[in-house]
């Protein structure tokens, strides 16, 4: 179904995700990486954005905060509004219909996972970087893309050792009543139960972010991803 719009159809070309994905050297997918704030989702993001770039694949981060200050920046964190932000970022169909779908908020849930496909149709390697809390949206993103192709990555980092970093000070504000509804505080968190991946803390000063970009690194390699 494509909601309201009615006398659509949907429009092919003869150069398609294969043909890019050739052009490209590399397989387009999403790698999700979901995890408590602090965690070090962005960080992760970055380094491997790094190791992928040196290697001359293309690769672009959709990253939880910076989506809020433009495309998501009429979503708070009402379990929603979080499906919402998700949605959009995560499912992202091929479907550039899907965008003037944005216009009318009934149909949120159909478009927001859209951006994340539109990457990974395109031939990118697209990494997504949000809190993500809730398994029921993550695998609705997961469930719109090929098989293979949605990559969970899960931040296994204890509540504690997010809060001690504190690096934006809003477990802080959280504790103290200020911020309601974060995540980890009083707003749930449901860690993954079958993801490909899993970055751990390993105690101390926990496994360095470069660490645990090669081992996403890796899993591409094995995967095929990056010919
Ligand atoms: S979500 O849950 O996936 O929709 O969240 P996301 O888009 O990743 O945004 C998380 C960042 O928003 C800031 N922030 C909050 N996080 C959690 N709960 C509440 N209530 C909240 N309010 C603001 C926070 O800086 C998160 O950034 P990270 O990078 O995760 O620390």
């Amino acid at each position: 179904t494509v909601g309201k719009s009615t006398n659509i159809k949907w429009q092919d070309c003869s150069v398609g995700k294969i043909d890019r994905q050739r052009l490209l050297k590399q397989k387009g997918c999403v790698i999700w990486i979901t995890g408590l704030s602090g965690s070090g989702k962005s960080t992760v993001a970055c380094a491997l954005s790094q190791f992928l770039h040196q290697r001359g694949k293309m690769c672009y981060i959709l990253d939880g905060d910076n989506v809020r200050h433009g495309l998501n920046r009429d979503l708070g964190f009402k379990a929603e509004d979080r499906a919402e932000n998700i949605r959009r970022i995560g499912n992202s169909c091929s479907r550039a219909i899907s965008f003037f779908q944005l216009l009318d908020n009934e149909f949120y849930i159909l478009i927001l996972g859209e951006v994340a496909k539109l990457f990974a149709d395109a031939g990118v390697i697209c990494i997504a970087s949000l809190i993500s809390p809730y398994r029921r949206d993550r695998d609705a993103c997961r469930a719109l893309l090929p098989d293979g192709d949605f990559i969970e990555v899960f931040m296994d980092v204890p509540l504690q050792v997010c809060e001690a970093r504190d690096s934006k000070g809003l477990y802080k504000l959280a504790r103290a009543g200020k911020i309601k509804g974060f995540t980890g505080i009083d707003d749930p968190y449901e860690q993954p139960l079958n993801c490909e991946i899993v970055l751990e803390h390993k105690g101390g000063d926990g496994a360095s972010p470069c660490v645990m970009a090669e081992k996403v690194i890796s899993y591409l390699e094995e995967k095929g991803y990056l010919e």
